[in-house]
């Protein structure tokens, strides 16, 4: 029963998982209110930097007289701050740092371990369109503390994901995620006047089936010929399974996926011939891919590399690439169909 005035906050909603896990320690909820800590300054700096660009560059320096950091590098810093203190974490690991980050000595460690991409779409910042945090949460493999033999622990294919989800910083600020297990998709938005994150989208399912494909036709020229083929018969005249499908590219992953959650789609990242080393496109396995494949599934959608499952992929290393299929479930079997090779039209 939604409390009087506010409805549902999202750590009642926490909070009311926790009770339905026996085993739950609590841990886990302190590690995503924590989170959900750090996304509220994120945002608030988000919204922020747009008004800056708006009254032009302030030169703004914080309080230690440092220049003010380039807004996925804050995101980034705030993020590690809020989390490194919570006893909950054995490591972490970051779009934006080469290697594992530790848990400072002075912090107890914990059993989780948090793979984030602090600011996702932070090339559209200075034009105000909608980004975001993605996030996907682990259970280290046993005792080991020491960060030198804790890559073992972190390099899991996303299927062992404990929870997933992301934060939108856009028209309004959402957060959604899952705790997997049949559990749902839950989206919450954040209320600036009572400083709390709402339920406004609980479980969230997305069309098995859409009318909208999402990829950068820029790198058309660099895609092989099953990805031309897929993209052409999408945009092809084909009444019966509804095609031509409209477009729709923001550029941001977390807004383009968001939309596509919300209203069905088929967003693609395929691989392309553009940079020899990214071979496999641009998007990341573990910061990217895997959060967001996770919260697909349990919407009832589905992620592929254009050959199978991406929650299946055993990673190599913590920042390899992957192509991303990903969506309305239907449509990313059609493409698998395609890039896999079993059709062509
Ligand atoms: P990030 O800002 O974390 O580097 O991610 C940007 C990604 C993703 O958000 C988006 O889908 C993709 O870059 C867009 O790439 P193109 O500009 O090559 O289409
Ligand atoms: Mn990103
Ligand atoms: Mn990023």
């Amino acid at each position: 029963m939604a409390n009087k005035g506010v409805g549902i906050t999202i750590t009642q909603h926490i909070l009311n998982q926790q009770r339905e896990n026996p085993a739950a320690t609590g841990g886990f909820t302190t590690l995503l209110n924590e989170l959900i800590v750090a996304a509220k300054v994120i945002s608030r700096e988000v919204n922020k930097a747009g008004l800056v660009d708006i009254l032009g560059s302030t030169g703004r320096t914080n309080v230690q007289g440092e220049q003010v950091q380039k807004l996925d590098i804050f995101a980034n810093q705030i993020i590690i701050e809020r989390m490194q203190h919570i006893g909950q974490l054995c490591c972490m690991g970051s779009e934006e740092d080469p290697d594992l980050i530790d848990i400072p000595s002075q912090y107890p460690k914990g059993d989780y371990i948090i793979v984030f991409d602090p600011l996702d779409g932070s090339s559209n910042i200075d034009v105000n369109v909608s980004i975001g945090t993605i996030f996907g949460i682990y259970k280290r493999k046993g005792e080991e503390n020491r960060i030198d033999f804790l890559l073992d622990h972190v390099l899991q294919p996303g299927k062992n994901q404990v929870a997933a989800g992301y934060f939108i910083y856009g028209s309004s600020t959402m957060m959604v995620y899952t705790t997997g297990g049949g559990s749902g998709v839950h989206g919450f938005t954040l209320y600036p006047s009572v400083g709390e994150f709402l339920l406004s989208h609980e479980n969230i399912q997305i069309p098995e089936k859409s009318k909208t494909y999402s990829v950068n036709e820029g790198n058309y020229a660099y895609w092989d010929e099953k990805t031309v083929a897929l993209v052409d018969y999408l945009k092809s005249i084909d009444k019966v399974n509804g095609m031509p499908y409209t477009s729709r590219y923001v550029g941001s992953l977390v807004a383009d996926f968001h939309r596509n959650l919300l209203k069905g789609g088929l967003f693609m990242y395929p691989a392309d011939k553009k940079d020899p080393k990214k071979p496999s496109g641009k998007l990341r396995l573990m910061v990217e891919a895997n959060p967001l494949a996770m919260v697909a599934k349990e919407a009832g959608g589905y992620a592929s590399d254009g050959t199978g499952p991406i929650l299946d992929i055993q990673p190599n290393e913590f920042h390899q690439r992957v192509p991303l299929f990903i969506g309305s479930r239907k449509d990313v079997e059609m493409a698998e169909e395609f890039i896999s090779g079993k059709r062509g039209e």
